[in-house]
C-alpha cells in the first residue's frame, strides 16, 4: 500500500487543530467583518479596536487595504469582477488567521449582500460578525482625507462606491457604527462588548 492511499493530503492529519491554537493563546479566533464607504472611519476604528485588544492580552490582525490592496490584491482594481476577487482572497486569508485562534478585522468596503455573503461563506457563520460603519455618504465625502470623492465627483475615477458604483447597506449588521456621530472610544466599546460575548 502507497503512504497515501486514501488521504491526498497525508500532513493535515499532522497539523495541530484550531483549539490547540487557542488553548495556546488562551482566546478564541473570532472574524469582525467590517463594511462601510470609503471614509467612513473603518481604518481608524479597526486601529484603536487592536489596541484595546493588545491591552488586554488578546491577539488581533487587521487586514486592509494597505497590507493587502497593495500585497496580495495589487494587480486587481475596482470593476465588480475585481471586487469579488479582492474579497474572496481576503476572506480566505482571514479564515486562516481565525483559525489560529486570531481576533481577525478585514476593514474594507465590500460594498454588496452578494460579497459580503462570500466573506460569510467561506469564514464561516458561527465566527462572523459584520460591522457595519454607517458613517453617511455626504460626511464621508465632506471629511474625503484621500480626495477621491472630488476626483470621482470629476469623472476622473470611474466605479467609485457611493457615487458610481454601489454601496448595498447590510441588512442585519451585528453591529452599525455612525463615526459622525459617535466618538471613537464609544466604537471601540461595543464592538470589545461583542469580542466579550463570544468568550475572550
Ligand atoms: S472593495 O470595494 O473592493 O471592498 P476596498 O476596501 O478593497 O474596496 O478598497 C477601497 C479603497 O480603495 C477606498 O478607500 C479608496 O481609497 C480606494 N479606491 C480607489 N478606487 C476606488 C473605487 N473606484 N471605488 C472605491 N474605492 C476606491
Amino acid at each position: 500500500m502507497k503512504p497515501t492511499d486514501g488521504n491526498i493530503y497525508p500532513i493535515f492529519d499532522r497539523m495541530l487543530s484550531r483549539s490547540d491554537k487557542e488553548q495556546l493563546l488562551g482566546q478564541r479566533g473570532l472574524m469582525l467583518w467590517f463594511t462601510g464607504l470609503s471614509g467612513s472611519g473603518k481604518s481608524t476604528v479597526a486601529i484603536a479596536v487592536e489596541r484595546e485588544l493588545q491591552r488586554r492580552g488578546l491577539l488581533c490582525r487587521i487586514l486592509d487595504g494597505d497590507n493587502i490592496r497593495t500585497g496580495i490584491n495589487s494587480n486587481l482594481g475596482f470593476s465588480a469582477d475585481d471586487r469579488k476577487e479582492n474579497i474572496r482572497r481576503i476572506a480566505e486569508v482571514a479564515k486562516l488567521f481565525v483559525d489560529t485562534g486570531i481576533i481577525t478585522i478585514a476593514a474594507f468596503i465590500s460594498p454588496t449582500e452578494e460579497l459580503r455573503q462570500l466573506a460569510r461563506g467561506i469564514i464561516g457563520a458561527a465566527d462572523f460578525k459584520e460591522i457595519y460603519i454607517s458613517t453617511p455618504l455626504a460626511v464621508c465625502e465632506e471629511r474625503d482625507v484621500k480626495g477621491l470623492y472630488a476626483r470621482a465627483r470629476r469623472g476622473e475615477i470611474q466605479n467609485f462606491t457611493g457615487i458610481s458604483a454601489p454601496f448595498e447597506a447590510p441588512a442585519s449588521p451585528a453591529l452599525s457604527l455612525d463615526t459622525s456621530k459617535m466618538s471613537l472610544e464609544d466604537c471601540v466599546e461595543k464592538i470589545l462588548e461583542i469580542v466579550e460575548n463570544e468568550d475572550n
